[in-house]
């Protein structure tokens, strides 16, 4: 049950007017007189206890104090308690009647947080937190942080707390500075227990406060000290807190992100606060090993350049693979940084000379490409491993601009055991197929068949790009129709609506990279297939175009009537094309 008038260690950060008001207004013998017939007894006044059931009376009243207290059943408290236990009100409701009841009008209660401010709720709880970690009851905290090296300085500077080992010493003290239920529930900072009563999320934990990139605190993180259960218990994913959408100390890296040109990417709190520490405070965590794109974009805003140090555990090099693709396809240069005998950057740099083997190990990050063969060198020994390690690696690095891999072409053949031409060919074979499978699988089974990127359509995209009269000169109405893919079809749209200078500046700014590529293709195409770039290599283009879009119906109708599903006109028709494809005319 709650009490206001006695919360331990409550840091009073709102003296609230409102309060103040209402008691100065209120007697108590007046409140607790509605309920409870009450004698005058020496200083104050005894009555039948409200709380339990008695039938001697060991309830007192004070009013020079303004409380009471039941000598049988230890309940105590002021007009808030009283009328908030009697009445089952929680502290928001019983403000009201009671403020109605004293003719004040509520101010700050109504201003404040009915608008929901659930942040100033975070901040309390965070004042709260810190409160605790130096209260006497703090010891165990402060004994866990000592013993993993954080320092009194280290702790205030990242504010960190200690959230007590009460089942509900949080929760009494939100009720204390007018938060609601509701406010509490969303803040995440309660649980509603199983009986209706309500408890603290984080019990007997070290609190780490998480910031979004304003700083507003939105989240806490919780390690346990000792005893059974999860390491770490964080803040719901909610109105506040997304966690996909964060990264821990992004706020007080940001500035040095930017200053340094780089970001330092690690998983844990304590690897996030120990390069801060160290002089890293460019240093951000994932909170757990998973980067997500929302996050990877968050780091976009600030650099063009991220070190990944994940943990050297199987999930931290799986998520470094997974992370370092997220970022370079944002357009980041990534880097991994692989940490000696198995250490955290935490371990490592509290430990003797951590500092210089740090950066030594900065000196040695690999470029993502080389990360990646490293990440599948192992494998490469049996042929089943190196079917497997191959398919990761080209997966991988098929998602990746061809000048992005090609200073280590020579050393990634040599891995694999292929000549470099070998390797370039494998490569550009499985890019293309790639490319064109998650597509494929979004269109119907019919389509599904006959849809392969064309390099009919790419050149066609790459002549119109690179002539500016044949632009004006080409007719969208007769070429639009030959051109199978919808994506291609906008492509050549917005070529024939834009400059290509423009639309190279676009495409830029909005990270689209598939018409540039596609574009790029389709001229290594022309280059390819020997269609010289006049005139007739465009008529060439056409011409096949319309082929296949023939041949394509030409396959419909064959189905069809293969199951006996073609109209008498389906039939005419499929004589007239095939007659045409065969006699190589142009359709269309
Ligand atoms: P780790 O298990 O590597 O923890 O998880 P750590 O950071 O090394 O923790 P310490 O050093 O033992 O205190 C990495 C991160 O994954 C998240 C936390 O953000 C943690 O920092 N995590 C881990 C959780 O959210 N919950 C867990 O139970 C464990
Ligand atoms: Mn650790």
């Amino acid at each position: 049950m709650t009490q206001v008038s006695d919360v331990p260690n409550s840091p009073r950060v709102f003296q609230s007017d409102d309060v103040r008001k209402i008691k100065d207004r209120l007697d108590i013998l007046d409140v607790v007189g509605d309920k409870v017939r009450l004698h005058r007894a020496g200083q104050g006044y005894m009555g039948l206890c409200p709380f339990h059931n008695e039938k001697t009376p060991s309830f007192r009243v004070y009013p020079d104090r303004q409380n009471y207290h039941c000598f049988g059943c230890g309940k105590g408290g002021d007009i808030f308690t009283f009328v908030m236990e009697t009445e089952g009100l929680d502290f928001r409701q019983t403000l009201k009647v009671l403020a109605e009841r004293a003719g004040v009008t509520l101010l700050e209660g109504s201003k404040k947080r009915v608008s929901g401010n659930l942040h100033e709720v975070m901040e309390m709880a965070g004042r709260f937190y810190r409160s605790l970690l130096s209260a006497p009851e703090g010891e165990p905290a402060r004994a866990y942080l000592e013993r993993r090296r954080i320092t009194t300085e280290t702790a205030s500077r990242f504010e960190l707390g200690w959230s007590g080992s009460g089942w509900d010493s949080l929760w009494r003290t939100l009720q204390g500075e007018q938060v609601t239920t509701q406010e509490a529930l969303d803040a995440g900072l309660v649980l509603e227990g199983q009986r209706g009563g309500f408890y603290d999320r984080f019990r007997g934990r070290v609190i780490f406060p998480i910031r979004d990139v304003t700083g507003r605190l939105i989240a806490f993180g919780g390690r346990i000290v000792d005893g059974e259960g999860a390491k770490y218990v964080n803040s719901p994913e909610g109105v506040l807190y997304s966690k996909r959408r964060n990264l821990y100390l992004l706020h007080a890296a940001k500035n040095a992100i930017k200053e340094k040109k780089r970001a330092l990417l690690v998983e844990g709190y304590m690897d996030a606060l120990r390069l801060h520490i160290h002089g890293y405070s460019e240093a951000v965590a994932s909170l757990g090993a998973s980067l997500t794109e929302e996050q990877a974009k968050l780091l976009k805003r600030f650099t063009d350049r991220c070190y990944i140090c994940y943990d050297n555990d199987a999930a931290g090099q799986e998520a470094t693979l997974r992370g370092m693709y997220i970022l370079q396809n944002l357009g980041l240069d990534v880097h991994v940084i692989s940490l000696p005998s198995g250490k955290d950057p935490d371990e490592l740099l509290r430990s003797e000379g951590g500092k210089e083997l740090f950066d030594e190990a900065i000196g040695r990050a690999r470029p993502l490409v080389l990360q990646h063969l490293h990440a599948v060198r192992p494998s490469l020994t049996d042929p089943a491993g190196r079917r497997r390690g191959i398919r990761s690696l080209f997966e991988g690095l098929a998602q990746l601009q061809p000048t992005v891999v090609a200073p280590y072409v020579s050393q990634l053949a040599g891995a694999l055991d292929l000549y470099p031409n070998e390797f370039r060919q494998e490569l550009e074979q499985f890019r293309r197929g790639k490319r064109d499978q998650p597509k494929e699988e979004r269109r119907s089974e019919e389509k599904k068949r006959m849809f392969v990127h064309d390099p009919l359509e790419a050149a066609l995209c790459a002549m119109l790009w690179r002539d500016d009269e044949l632009r004006r000169s080409c007719r969208p109405e007769e070429m639009l129709p030959l051109i199978s893919n919808e994506d291609v079809k906008e492509i050549v749209l917005a070529i024939l609506m834009e400059s290509p200078q423009e639309l190279e500046t676009r495409w830029h700014s909005m990270n689209e990279r598939f018409p540039l590529t596609f574009i790029a293709w389709g001229g290594a195409f022309c280059e390819e297939l020997e269609y010289p770039r006049d005139a007739d290599s465009w008529n060439t283009v056409l011409v096949g175009l319309a082929r296949k879009r023939v041949k394509e119906r030409v396959d419909v109708l064959d189905a069809r009537m293969k199951r006996n599903e073609a109209t008498i006109e389906e039939m005419a028709e499929f004589q007239r094309l095939a007659t045409q494809l065969k006699g190589g005319r142009k359709g269309t």
